[in-house]
């Protein structure tokens, strides 16, 4: 395994992988691994011949009042978990040549970025799309893995590789849960013990929507109201709470056949997010 850290020379060995027709994986982070993200490695390790993994805390991802400076950060940590993982190299650039003095190029996907998140986040998915292109044209993969916990930025990432006709195809892998059911996730570090025990009200209220709907109930305000209901007692604010079309993230009145239920909220000072498709398997 090797730890890269500058551009030119994460270039430089991507163009020969592809020169030796090696078929490349890519897993882009932002590091304090746990396995979710090892599942995306492993996933590509299975995929294809060569696994690179980039680790960049993303500064221009984050809202001024977010948590960019506490973000968690321990490349050493981060080694040793995926060191028997067959990962080949760890690409961690640095902020001064991924953002010199000047960079004034970004990329925006339109109304999607606006919605669920992109509400309460704003230039939140303009970051994330502008990195991960960056990196695609650094890793030159032809395969990148993301995880469906973060489904909205799964979904604005296919749309940009679709309308930018970038050449790479996106594997989007499923949430990975501790043994209680809360999704894991760097940020689930912040929680302290209560917190922590508090969390796992996610999970349930996921679970109570997809017994309603196993019910019989396809009424989305319904469905959100008895959430909402079930998670409040144990958390301290709600952002959104939406049942909405998986393609355009555009609220569903009901689900017809299926529907995203995405959530985030606040437990102390640690937003969270979750989420799960909704089958209506009268329909399907
Ligand atoms: O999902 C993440 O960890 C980040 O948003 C990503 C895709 C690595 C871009 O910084």
């Amino acid at each position: 395994m090797r730890v890269l850290h500058s551009i030119t020379s994460m270039q430089k060995i991507s163009k020969e992988f592809q020169r030796q027709g090696k078929i490349i994986g890519f897993v882009p982070t932002m590091g304090y691994f746990h396995q979710g993200h090892l599942s995306l490695m492993l996933q590509a390790r299975k995929d294809t011949d060569k696994v690179v993994v980039s680790i960049f805390v993303n500064p221009i991802q984050f809202g001024p009042k977010e948590d960019f400076k506490r973000y968690p950060r321990d490349l050493k940590r981060d080694l040793k978990m995926v060191k028997d993982i067959g990962v080949d190299i760890v690409f961690c650039p640095k902020e001064e040549e991924m953002y010199p003095e000047g960079y004034k190029t970004y990329v925006r996907v339109k109304e999607l970025e606006d919605r669920l998140c992109g509400r309460f986040r704003p230039g939140h998915f303009q970051g994330v799309c502008t990195v991960v292109l960056k990196l695609f044209n650094i890793v030159m993969p032809h395969i990148a893995y993301f995880g469906q916990k973060d489904a909205q930025q799964a979904i604005i990432i296919k749309r940009m590789v679709k309308d930018l006709n970038i050449p790479v195809k996106i594997k989007v892998m499923p949430i990975v849960r501790e043994s209680d059911g809360l999704a894991m996730s760097s940020r689930n570090t912040y929680l302290n013990k209560k917190e922590r025990e508090d969390a796992v009200i996610l999970y349930r209220g996921l679970q109570l929507a997809k017994e309603l709907v196993k019910s019989g109930i396809n009424d989305s305000a319904y469905i959100i109201e008895r959430v909402k209901k079930f998670i409040l007692p144990k958390i301290t604010k709600i952002d959104y709470i939406e049942i909405v079309d998986y393609k355009n993230l555009l609220p569903l009145k009901k689900i017809e056949k299926e529907g995203l239920l995405a959530l985030a909220v606040w437990i102390g000072k640690t937003r969270l997010i979750d989420n799960i498709i909704l089958r209506n398997k009268k329909n399907i």
